[in-house]
């Protein structure tokens, strides 16, 4: 008699945004990055993605995935193999353990992810994707695994998403292991730590982006003369001084060095060749905006970030909300052919991740 058994559980992941970037691979092939990053966790109210894995020995097939309910050729994605085959891995090895528990490791399985936000815009949706299916599948083979051990999973699915299992502030450590084996995710503070740090998000644009990180990356580590200065001079320094400012709750420092490394990783784009240009007339009105708050409040009370797209990120604590929202209505409005929208902004939710 067969079994039609459908073991199933769903969770739900977050997109996280860097404050210090990620951009450059030592080695593609395990997705290990030329050097350490640092990222905020945004709330789940606004930003995340949904996925429901299961699988029965039932299903007939090779493993599949319904993005946005969209199929997703997933069995030539090398990417999403490798997570897959080691995540089966781990649930083998209780399999062998413990004979009487469900062969789950051999039985297809079926993905079922959507994003409540633009997929491939430049808003970190391979962050939250690849998070939530490492963690759905996690669930339904009941590993024992905490997040930074699920963080190496992940970090093979897209670099990003390994920041995204845990919330609050978390830091990617580049490691030095040529297996990869030291290059994890960790949360260096909870949500709780910072209440009143806020993010604003300005979808400039829903299109999909022209040059996709992981090309993107590759053309500048080969061609760029700054990135090498700014992956080995230049980012350790900041990791250290930007954790220091977390921990101290130092806003002017976080804003400075916020804004400093997005230009950084911005100005290696432009150094490219071809050069890579992500912003636009919008993302740098946004830049003006940021500039006109922190010049009439006479102190950093704004900062701006942008990942692999124009969309711009603004971090602010609460009590400026008004002067922060303000300027950025008014600059706005003077920017011809905008069509784009504020994030919603609501308070910091228990859930981990920074409202935005
Ligand atoms: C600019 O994580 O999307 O958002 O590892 O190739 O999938 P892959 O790249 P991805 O790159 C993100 C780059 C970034 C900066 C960041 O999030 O740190």
């Amino acid at each position: 008699m067969s079994d039609n058994t459908v073991y199933r559980a769903s969770t739900t992941a977050p997109v996280n945004i860097a404050v210090i970037k990620y951009w450059g691979k030592r080695d593609a092939a395990l997705n290990l990055p030329t050097n350490s990053s640092l990222s905020v966790t945004l709330s789940q109210k606004s930003l995340k993605t949904h996925t429901t894995a299961s699988c029965s020995a039932s299903y007939t097939g090779a493993d599949s995935l319904l993005l946005n309910d969209e199929p997703e050729d997933i069995q030539s994605n090398k990417r999403t193999q490798a997570c897959l085959q080691l995540l089966k891995r781990f649930r083998h090895d209780i399999e062998v353990k413990n004979p009487s528990a469900p062969k789950l490791s051999t039985m297809p399985l079926k993905l079922v992810s959507i994003n409540n936000f633009p997929t491939a815009a430049g808003l970190a949706s391979s962050a939250a994707g690849f998070a939530a299916l490492v963690r759905a599948i996690a669930n339904l083979y009941e590993l024992p695994h905490t997040p930074t051990q699920l963080s190496l999973v992940a970090r093979q699915g897209s670099g990003s998403a390994c920041r995204s299992l845990m919330g609050g502030y978390v830091a990617w450590r580049a490691g030095t292991a040529r297996d990869g084996s030291d290059s994890i995710a960790e949360e260096i503070a909870p949500v709780s730590h910072w209440p009143n740090l806020k993010a604003l998000i300005l979808v400039v644009s829903a299109d999909k982006k022209g040059v996709a990180s992981t090309a993107g990356m590759q053309t500048t580590v080969e061609t760029s003369t700054l990135f090498k200065t700014r992956a080995e001079s230049i980012v350790p320094q900041r990791m250290e001084e930007m954790e220091a400012a977390i921990h101290a709750k130092d806003f002017a420092k976080f804003a400075e060095i916020t804004m400093r490394d997005s230009n950084s990783f911005h100005a290696t784009c432009l150094d490219s060749w071809p050069p890579i240009h992500y912003l636009n007339d919008v993302s740098r009105a946004a830049m003006n905006a940021v500039e006109t708050c922190n010049r009439k409040a006479g102190k950093l009370i704004a900062a701006y970030t942008f990942d692999a797209g124009p969309n711009a990120v603004i971090y602010y604590e609460e009590e400026n909300e008004k002067l922060v929202a303000g300027v950025f209505r008014y600059v706005l409005q003077q920017v011809k052919g905008w069509e784009g929208e504020y994030g919603a902004q609501i308070p910091s939710n228990e859930q981990g991740g920074l409202e935005a």
